[in-house]
């Protein structure tokens, strides 16, 4: 198979302050893109390799090389602030690398951020026009495609609106369309898509497959979705800090990942001046048997008449998937009022699907709430009733309640 993408030593420099001139719109990136299929080379010399030369400079992507080859679906992954959407944005050369090398050999179709590619004044139709254009399509090429296009965008209503008046998942839906059906050799996708509704997501996941699969189209794609990486993938990079941490198959790169997460069950706030709590945790032994106890300490400097706690578990993706309060039931919950204290919220059953999860707290009185911790718990649950026992398939979403099934067969 060809290489397509080689990208070797690529490291790219911010000033902080300092606003990177940017090509807004994609009229702006014509003069760029127009180029394609290119061959690039970009080396600049005269800058320090990653010494802090002062507090102002920091470096989003340091010593990055990979290939990628053709028909190969990479997915890049890593935390918030790690260089997904800076690596990306360089391979669409919307923004110069500072050091290292970039060679692409193909016609590159991306989707960024929301709005970019687009120019606001014309209509959804015109900006169709001027994408394909740009990709170098004939007018004929491009009326022979154009229905496919807006069917699947489902923004045929306002086709003939300037994109300046559509709404954030409609700029996506257009963004996506267009570049997956104007036949690139290179898709490169960041994750965007999460703007779109679930249906839409679903279905642009398929697209990409489709385009994968049956075209053999290479893709890039950045999700923080890992059940999207693992379906679509066949090979994933984890970048940590602007450095490549691992490169391979898809599910170890995972678990990599996965793991790199610091699993806390305890969390002490002895030092804190002012909190009312002193720590939470969470019963370790309850978790490896599929209950679940928080354990709340508080100590105040004033009498507390109705000391109450309330948690919000959240899965990987940030999502809330339950949360309690002992206000919001009808339950008995009545406490004597008091200065210290230990208040335990005990579930039988954590009825949740094998994944991380991570835990907001919230400490009050019944009337306000004095302290509020986000994600400060984090766990790995692995659960009893699951089969696999694999991290859980996060598009049947995160709760897993005891379903009883029957079959009858005629
Ligand atoms: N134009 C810029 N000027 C200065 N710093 C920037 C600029 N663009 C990005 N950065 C910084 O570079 C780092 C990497 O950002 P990037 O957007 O590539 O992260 P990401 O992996 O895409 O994160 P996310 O998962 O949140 O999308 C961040 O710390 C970010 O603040
Ligand atoms: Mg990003």
């Amino acid at each position: 198979m060809r290489t397509l993408i080689s990208v070797s030593s690529l490291s790219k420099r911010y000033r902080l302050g300092l606003k990177e001139k940017q090509a807004e719109t994609l009229a702006g990136q014509i003069g760029n893109i127009i180029k394609s299929p290119w061959q690039n080379l970009k080396r600049l010399r005269g800058l320090n390799r990653f010494g802090q030369e002062d507090e102002s400079v920091f470096w989003a992507l340091k010593d990055v090389s990979f290939e990628v080859k053709e028909g190969e679906v990479l997915g890049i992954i890593g935390k918030n602030g790690a260089g997904k959407s800076t690596l990306l944005k360089i391979l669409s050369q919307i923004t110069e690398p500072t050091l290292g090398k970039i060679e692409i050999h193909g016609r590159v179709a991306s989707l960024l951020e929301v709005g970019t590619g687009f120019h606001p004044e014309l209509s959804g139709r015109d900006n169709i026009y001027m994408n394909g254009t740009i990709l170098g399509m004939t007018r004929r090429e491009m009326d022979s495609k154009l229905d496919e296009i807006i069917d699947f965008s489902g923004v045929e209503k306002f086709i003939d609106t300037p994109v300046k008046f559509y709404s954030s998942g409609m700029k996506v839906r257009l963004g996506f369309s267009v570049a997956a059906h104007l036949d690139p050799e290179i898709l490169i996708i960041d994750e965007v898509l999460a703007v779109g509704d679930f249906e839409f997501q679903k279905k642009c996941l398929g697209k990409m497959e489709d385009v994968s699969k049956s075209q053999g189209r290479t893709i890039l794609f950045v999700s923080h979705q890992m059940e999207a990486i693992r379906n679509l993938c066949s090979k994933c990079m984890l970048l940590k800090d602007g450095q490549v941490i691992a490169t391979g198959e898809t599910n170890h790169t995972i678990s990599k990942y996965l793991g790199s997460y610091q699993f806390s069950l305890r969390k002490e706030f002895f030092d804190i001046p002012n909190a009312s709590i002193k720590w939470v945790a969470i019963d370790p032994k309850g978790i490896e048997n599929g209950e679940f106890i928080l354990e709340v300490c508080f100590e105040s400097s004033r009498h507390v008449q109705y000391p109450v706690v309330g948690f919000v578990i959240y899965n990987q993706l940030g999502a809330p998937v339950f949360g309690s309060n002992p206000r919001f039931h009808k339950e008995d919950y009545h406490p004597k009022g008091g200065k210290k204290g230990l208040i335990r919220a005990y579930l039988k059953e954590l009825s949740l699907h094998s994944g991380i999860y991570k835990i907001s707290v919230w400490f009050g009185d019944g009337l306000n709430d004095f302290e509020h911790h986000e994600d400060v718990l984090a766990f790995e649950y692995l659960s009893p009733n699951s089969y696999t026992q694999k991290p859980n398939p996060l598009i049947i979403g995160s709760f897993d309640p005891m379903v009883t099934w029957e079959a009858e067969t005629f």
